[in-house]
Parts: C-alpha cells; structure tokens; sequence
C-alpha cells in the first residue's frame, strides 16, 4: 500500500474512484468527469495536495482537499473522502489523514473544515481520530415553496451585476464552502434573483439551476417578515422541474430553519461541520 497526492490520476479515473466508494453511500452521488471537474474548480481542489491510497498501483482511497485564504486564515477543505469497499475496516482514513496533515501543515494551512452525514458514525469516528471536532450542525432541507403571501410592491428579476458587500450585509451566518460567494464566482451556469422595492435590493437568493439547489439567501433586515423571502424561492423553484434542495444551513438561532419549513420544505438531513485547527 502506498501514500501518494492523486495529481497524476485523470479526472475521469477520480471519478470513476468517488463513485466506486460512494456506492453504498446515504445518499445518491454520480460524479460525472465534468461535474467532478465542474467541483474540483469552484471548490478550489487541489489534487496536488491530496492523498490517495495506492495498491499495486490501482487508487483505493482518497481525500479531496482545497484551499482559501477566509479571514486571513489558510483554510482547507475537505471535499470528499472515499475508501473502497474491499479496502475498508483498515483505518485507511486515519492513516491517509497523517500524510495529509503534514502536506497541509507544510504550506502552513491552520485549519481544516469538513462535513459528514451526522449518521455516518463510522466516518465521524475517523475523523475524531485524526483530531477533528464537532462546530456546527448543518441541515438540509427539499421540497416544493408553498404559494407566497402577496406583496404588491414588491418586483423579483434575474440580476447580473453583484454586489457580494451588499448581499453580505444582509447575512446573519455564513454559507458553508460549497455555497460559498468564492464558489459561487466560478461555477457556471448559477444565477441570482434580485427582490426590488422601487429600486431597492430588498433581497436576493443565488440557485445552481442545473441542480435545483439553493446556494445563497437573504433578506435586508428592515425588510423582514414581508413575504420576500417565501416569493424568492417561490420564483426559483418555478422554473425547475421537481423539488429544490437547499443544503447546510448553519443558523444556531434556527431562524432560517423555521423559515424553510414555514414556506413548506422538509427537513431531510443534519451534516456535521467538523474543524481540526492545526
Ligand atoms: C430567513 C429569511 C430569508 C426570511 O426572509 P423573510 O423575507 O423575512 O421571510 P418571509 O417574510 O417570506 O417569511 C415567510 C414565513 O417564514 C416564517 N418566518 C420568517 N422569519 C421568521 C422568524 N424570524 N421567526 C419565525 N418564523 C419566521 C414565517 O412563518 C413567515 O410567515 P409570516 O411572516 O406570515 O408569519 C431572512 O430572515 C434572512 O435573510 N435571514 C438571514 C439569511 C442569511 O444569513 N443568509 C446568508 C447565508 S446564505
């Protein structure tokens, strides 16, 4: 067995690798070559600085990780871990976060975040054994928006320009990394909502249309309790067909969770954020 970074695997044989140990996994995940390297771009991954798991040269394992510079602090990310069947029950994700820790120490990385299913004890267990912890639930919730209370005064239309500082003020947490405004600016293919009163931004949310998810949200806070925020995701969620997914809300106050569930989305799943400072 061999510990190496998966910088010389082809996209399509990481794919074919996250497939292969996300089989059984609690939810569905297909990675397409070009979802995979759709993700690998937005996520900021860096495969140079990853480790897989090698035996007789074929890949058994892998941690994906990225980078940013969030608050003047060297973050990375975990976006993936996957461990084959046949190569599971060996500690292959205890052992490959010791090399990986030191690759990331070496740039000088001082922290590390990462999300598991809440469920996946197994996972968690790993993690706690390379010194991860526990900082945040993050929900995730579906479904179809109920019809909004009408707001007469109010106008919603697709806008091109951001103002990342605006939308920023009207934040009360922050989106996790894959919902992040640096992801955000290099997926393709996402679109933002303005909610205008007059010529006012009263509110916005920023959807991956492809996926019918939600990425960002929020209302300015003197425009609260309104009916724009149940008509935002109401104008999305009617130009895709099927249900909306919004994931990772990491609201301690669970006012955004309410709100979700008032506008009529289920509660499907609770990820655990977990931190390991280095
Ligand atoms: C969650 C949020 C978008 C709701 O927007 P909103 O325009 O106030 O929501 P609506 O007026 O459409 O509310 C629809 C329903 O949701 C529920 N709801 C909304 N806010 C609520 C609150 N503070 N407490 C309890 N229920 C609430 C209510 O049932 C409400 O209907 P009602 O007013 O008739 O009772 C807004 O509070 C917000 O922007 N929060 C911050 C989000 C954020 O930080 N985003 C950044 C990361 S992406």
């Amino acid at each position: 067995m061999i510990f190496k970074t998966v910088e010389n695997l082809s996209i399509p044989e990481i794919a074919q690798l996250f497939n292969e140990a996300f089989a059984d996994y609690f939810v569905k995940v297909e990675l397409t070559p070009e979802l995979l390297q759709s993700k690998i771009e937005s996520e900021d991954l860096r495969t140079d600085l990853s480790i897989g798991l090698f035996h007789n040269e074929k890949p058994v394992a892998f941690m994906l990780h990225g980078l940013r510079e969030t608050d003047g602090k060297k973050v990375a990310y975990n976006g993936g871990t996957g461990v084959i069947k046949e190569f599971r029950g060996q500690h292959a994700t205890v052992k490959m976060y010791e090399k990986q820790l030191s690759i990331l120490k070496e740039i000088g990385v001082d922290e590390i975040e990462l999300e598991v299913i809440d469920k996946n004890i197994q996972a968690i267990k790993s993690y706690e054994k390379a010194g991860f912890r526990k900082t945040a639930d993050l929900d995730c919730f579906m479904g179809k928006p109920n019809e909004p209370a009408k707001n007469s005064g109010l106008r919603i239309q697709e806008i091109q320009s951001f103002d990342h500082q605006l939308f920023q003020s009207f934040w009360e947490w922050r989106p996790s990394w894959q919902n992040a405004t640096a992801t955000i600016e290099k997926l393709t293919d996402s679109i933002t909502y303005g909610a205008f009163i007059g010529d006012e931004l009263a509110g916005y949310l920023t959807a991956y249309p492809k996926g019918a998810r939600v990425l960002q949200f929020a209302v300015a806070p003197n425009y609260r309790r309104q009916g724009i925020g149940s008509s935002l995701f109401h104008y999305f969620a009617d130009t895709v067909s099927g249900e909306i997914n919004v994931n990772n809300i990491d609201d301690p106050s669970q006012t955004t969770q309410r709100f979700l569930k008032a506008i009529g989305l289920k509660h499907f799943l609770t990820q655990n954020k977990m931190t390991l400072k280095l």
